[in-house]
């Protein structure tokens, strides 16, 4: 019953960071970003084919879409994508908070419709999943996926949304070189036997796996990523001047390797781009294919940093 089928490009486009631009944002990335810049972002993104962003309200309490919709202006809806969330914590206490918060955010990027809808965490599956089934038939949303969930909730929400002639189409989880309890917990696996995009998002946990930040250079002080990364960039440098190495020969950076492992594992990376040359290295990561004795070393040094990056908004897989 859903319209048309899921089509993505190789790289997905993550905007939380965009969250800190202006005053009201929430200061998470400690990140410096003006509207001009992100404008320039936007611009390189789509004339390069990325052009599916994901956002959610609670980036910035609604600045993230707000100031993505501002920087895509003048392009017309058809050009690009918009994946945006709904997140039970923040639900309200009208008949229907998932098509309140909908609403807001459609108001907020000024459109009629959102690509592909997300329940942001599995807070309560069975209340919050069947309040899509109306928001796809009405066309609001085209296409859903769910985030942060386990296999079991996955099964649950595809089950209620199967119920109406819907499926879960997409799961986006937490999936990096350090992180990769999705693969483990075999959700990787089921995605593709089960022909649903497994979106992975802080590929580059941050900025820790770009090789841009290290114990000489960490992340902005003061910032929440600061806090979670700093104290184990000792631990990463020998992962990072790997991913550098292997690189090199290719004309691509660290962060650029990065990304290639995850569309390597079968992924669609979500890569929060906050400069408009990082839209280069996305273009370099699409072209590059690690062979498996690359991906191997790789994940033998992830383990070997032997450090546990799992947000504190998520459960064990
Ligand atoms: N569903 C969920 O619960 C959930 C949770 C987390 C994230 N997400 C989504 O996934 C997206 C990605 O995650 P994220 O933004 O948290 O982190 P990320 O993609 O792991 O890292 C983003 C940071 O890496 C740096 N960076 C990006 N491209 C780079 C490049 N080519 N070279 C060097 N540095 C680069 C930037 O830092 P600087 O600006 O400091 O250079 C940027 O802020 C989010 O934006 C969001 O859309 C979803």
């Amino acid at each position: 019953m859903t319209s048309k089928a899921l089509t993505v490009p190789a790289v997905a486009l993550g905007t939380w960071a965009w969250g800190d631009s202006g005053e009201a944002g929430d200061g998470y990335f400690g990140s410096q970003l003006s509207e001009s810049g992100l404008r320039e972002v936007v611009e390189k993104a789509l004339s390069n084919g990325f052009t599916l962003w994901d956002t959610a309200v609670v980036y910035g309490m609604g600045r993230a879409e707000t100031v993505l919709a501002q920087a895509l202006t003048g392009h017309d809806r058809s050009e690009y994508q918009l994946s945006t969330k709904f997140t039970p914590q923040i639900a309200g206490d009208g008949d229907d908070p998932v098509a309140d918060m909908l609403e807001q955010s459609l108001d907020r990027m000024g459109t009629d419709y959102v690509d592909l809808y997300w329940i942001h965490n599995p807070a309560d599956v069975k209340r919050w999943t069947p309040r899509l089934i109306p928001l796809l038939k009405s066309g609001k949303i085209k296409h859903v996926g769910v985030s942060n969930h386990n296999m079991e909730e996955i099964a649950l929400a595809d089950r209620i949304l199967g119920e109406a002639g819907f499926r879960v189409e997409a799961v986006q989880n937490h999936y990096s070189l350090l992180y990769r309890s999705s693969e483990h917990a075999g959700i990787l696996d089921h995605c593709r036997e089960h022909d649903v995009r497994f979106f992975s998002y802080m590929v580059l946990e941050q900025g820790a796996l770009t090789g841009r930040y290290s114990p000489a250079n960490p992340l902005p002080e003061g910032s929440s990523r600061a806090a979670v990364y700093n104290g184990i960039l000792p631990q990463l440098q020998a992962l990072t001047d790997r991913m550098s190495a292997i690189g090199e020969d290719r004309g691509a950076s660290a962060a650029d390797v990065a990304t290639a492992w995850a569309i390597a594992k079968g992924t669609i990376p979500i890569i929060g781009v906050t400069k408009a040359g990082y839209i280069d290295g996305l273009v370099t990561a699409r072209g590059i294919a690690l062979a498996e004795e690359e991906i191997a070393e790789l994940e033998a040094l992830a383990d070997a940093a032997d450090v546990d990056t799992r947000g504190f908004w998520e459960h064990e897989m």
